[in-house]
């Protein structure tokens, strides 16, 4: 029996903090290593434009990055197809046909579409790709005829517009695509140092490439209960990012210790963030050795993504064959 097929794309953000890591990086890596998917992982590069078009400088050198952080992190080209989606030209028509049957009204209700326009007020938002933003998401993700669709809640509503238009066109032309599913995993609460939503935009962020005194410096930076003023002031473990952290990179011995130690006020701040800082370079290890090996080999990278553009290159023209002879719009002169 055929795998069933898993999609997910991110924007080219450049390297990757440990919140992207903890979030949908390791979901991601979960369903690889999982066996009974078949997962395709895609740069959205043309999706960067959406927000982005007046400053495209970094676009290219991101992409680059953020490819290195997948691989460091455990994306393994053997299980998984990994591609950059404007090599894919067929995303770019599907998404056009897709455009003639997606009613505006739709988009124009996208809760995700008003709250960027107006967090992202300096940017003028107020164009076409930007509006139909989701529509090239639909066309990335039916593309691949996709069962699951990996995501953060955030993009729930998109996979949502997705499962519509995927419905009227099934509904239009022809019963071919499956109506995909969103997978959302627990993913941890990371803040970044100064206590808000881990975010490389606010500067805050612990990336996965930080290492040595870096690394070191970032975590004694970190928030912690902000009741503890004092090392005499019992803490409150549930309510600090740091603990939260120890439970993903300590032993367990270790995070039941800190837990009672840090309540009763025997052990600090410090020591706590040391022993933390030690735990997050020892579990950091292997991805920083990958991380090196790709930075040494960059051709690697290369016939690694021309190698996942092929393969997903061959699924997209087989899907436009069908979606041009459903709705008749292949000539055979
Ligand atoms: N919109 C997604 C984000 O900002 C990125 C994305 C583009 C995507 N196309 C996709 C995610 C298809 C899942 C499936 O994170
Ligand atoms: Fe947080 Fe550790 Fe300080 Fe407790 S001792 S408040 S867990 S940093």
């Amino acid at each position: 029996m055929a795998k069933k097929r898993i999609l997910s794309g991110m924007r080219p953000t450049g390297k990757l903090h440990l919140g992207n890591l903890h979030g949908a990086l390791s979901n991601w890596i979960t369903l690889q290593n999982h066996g009974d998917y078949d997962c395709y992982y895609f740069v959205a590069d043309w999706h960067a434009l959406t927000s982005d078009y007046a400053t495209t400088g970094e676009i290219r050198a991101n992409t680059i990055e953020m490819a290195i952080d997948w691989l460091a992190a455990g994306l393994d080209p053997a299980k998984s197809t990994l591609f950059i989606q404007s090599a894919i030209k067929e995303h770019a028509e599907l998404f056009l046909l897709l455009c003639m049957i997606t009613p505006i009204a739709w988009l124009e209700r996208n809760p995700t579409y008003k709250e960027m326009k107006e967090e992202l007020s300096q940017k003028d938002l107020s164009t076409f790709g930007f509006l139909g933003y989701p529509v090239l998401q639909a066309a990335d993700i039916i593309m691949y005829k996709a069962y699951g669709v990996p995501v953060g809640v955030d993009q729930l509503p998109h996979v949502e517009l997705t499962r519509e238009i995927a419905r009227r066109f099934n509904f239009l032309y022809g019963e071919i695509f499956p109506i995909p599913e969103p997978l959302i995993a627990e993913v941890p609460k990371l803040l970044g140092m100064d206590g808000r939503k881990m975010s490389k935009s606010y500067d805050n962020a612990i990336f996965m490439s930080d290492r040595g005194d870096d690394l070191k410096n970032k975590v004694g930076a970190m928030f912690t209960d902000p009741q503890r003023q004092r090392k005499s002031d019992p803490g409150r473990p549930e309510l600090c990012n740091v603990y939260t952290f120890h439970r993903l990179y300590s032993t367990p011995e270790t995070v039941v210790e800190i837990a009672p130690a840090c309540r009763s006020a025997s052990i600090g701040c410090i020591e706590c963030k040391r022993r933390l800082a030690g735990a997050v370079a020892e579990g950091m290890g292997p991805i920083h050795e990958r991380r090196d090996h790709y930075v040494r080999h960059p051709e690697e990278i290369r016939a690694i993504i021309e190698d996942g553009n092929l393969r997903a290159g061959r699924v997209a023209k087989a899907t436009l064959v069908e979606v041009r002879e459903l709705m008749k719009i292949s000539h055979e002169l």
